[in-house]
């Protein structure tokens, strides 16, 4: 394990690297020949698009722990091979959540990274059972049959992902959200529905990355789970910033939807200005705990960049 990121470290090199074995597994881990053309909404949902945050969250908190994930390595070492795997776990997770949160039932939009969503694509109810069936694979991808992964690495991966996805997760996080509309909330309020609804999938991919070699000591685990919490909590903000500042063309999916839906936001309770400062502030606390994590910086350059490009990011 030797890949502890060295001075010269080429954040563009090493995300287009990253994201490249990322599409591979995936494209490769989703059967296109699944009954009655669920396998195609599924593809449809997670392929060509997207730009797999949560993956690369997983690979750098993975690399900063010493993981190796250079392309040749990856597929002869356990550990480098959990971590990916639980890169793409992640991924699906995340886009079985972004074809439910679409459907007419909860924010009925027609677009979603760049193409029509799969309901409109592909009807209500394989939207429903492509992401069902999403959410079920990411637990297959976590539990390789043939030996390639611990078991000890396997369990603790599932105990992750489960509990950020589901009722104390992203889907308690979407049944407050949606009972919130209409609904002034406090800023607690918001925050704990932020939390669970993106902050859990994001500090869950840092601590999958993190365990992908069995479970670091605790000051590091700490440090990168304070440093993912701080960020999933400015990816909300900022996308809560995004509906109101950017057009649907660079989006990829439909601006504006939140005030239109009178859904609470960082913005309706701060105004833009101020939510543009909480986003810096969070920026600023997610770098100060990869400080306190006592990994060498050099090993977390990766999670820094990807919390800067988190803050400034355009989609
Ligand atoms: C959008 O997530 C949904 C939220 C959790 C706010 P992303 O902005 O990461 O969406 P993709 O994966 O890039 O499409
Ligand atoms: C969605 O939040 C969060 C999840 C899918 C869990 P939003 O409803 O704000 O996401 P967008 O803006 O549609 O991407
Ligand atoms: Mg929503
Ligand atoms: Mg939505
Ligand atoms: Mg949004």
């Amino acid at each position: 394990m030797s890949s502890n990121f060295s001075r010269e470290f080429n954040f563009q090199a090493w995300s287009a690297e990253r994201l490249a074995q990322v599409e591979q597994f995936l494209k490769h881990g989703i059967d296109a020949h699944s009954p009655a053309s669920l396998g195609q909404a599924m593809r449809y949902a997670v392929l060509d698009g997207g730009k797999r945050l949560r993956p690369l969250l997983v690979m750098a908190a993975a690399e900063a722990v010493g993981v190796d994930l250079e392309a040749a390595s990856v597929t002869d070492q356990p550990s480098s091979l959990a971590a990916l795997r639980a890169a793409c776990a992640v991924e699906l997770i995340h886009a079985y959540s972004l074809v439910h949160d679409d459907m007419p039932c909860m924010d009925n939009d027609v677009l979603r990274r760049g193409k029509p969503t799969v309901h409109v694509q592909f009807g209500e109810a394989q939207a429903l059972l492509a992401g069902d069936a999403l959410q079920a694979l990411a637990f297959e991808f976590l539990t390789p049959q043939d030996g390639s992964t611990e078991f000890s690495v396997q369990a603790a991966q599932v105990a992750l992902l489960s509990r950020a996805a589901g009722y104390q997760g992203m889907a308690g996080g979407q049944a407050i959200d949606l009972a919130s509309v209409g609904i002034p909330l406090s800023e607690i309020q918001l925050r704990q529905m932020h939390r669970l609804k993106t902050g859990a999938l994001l500090l869950c991919s840092v601590q999958l990355g993190a365990v992908s070699a069995g479970k670091p000591n605790a000051q590091i685990f700490n440090g990168l789970s304070d440093f993912a919490q701080a960020l999933g909590l400015a990816f909300q903000v900022v996308d809560d910033i995004l509906d109101v500042t950017a057009d649907s063309a660079t989006l990829g999916k439909t601006a504006g939807k939140d005030a239109a839906a009178d859904k609470p936001t960082y913005v309706s309770l701060l105004g833009l200005v101020k939510a543009q400062q909480l986003a810096e502030e969070l920026y600023a606390e997610s770098l100060r705990a990869l400080e306190a994590s006592g990994l060498h910086t050099a090993a977390t350059e990766a999670l820094g960049a990807l919390a800067g490009q988190v803050v400034n990011r355009k989609n």
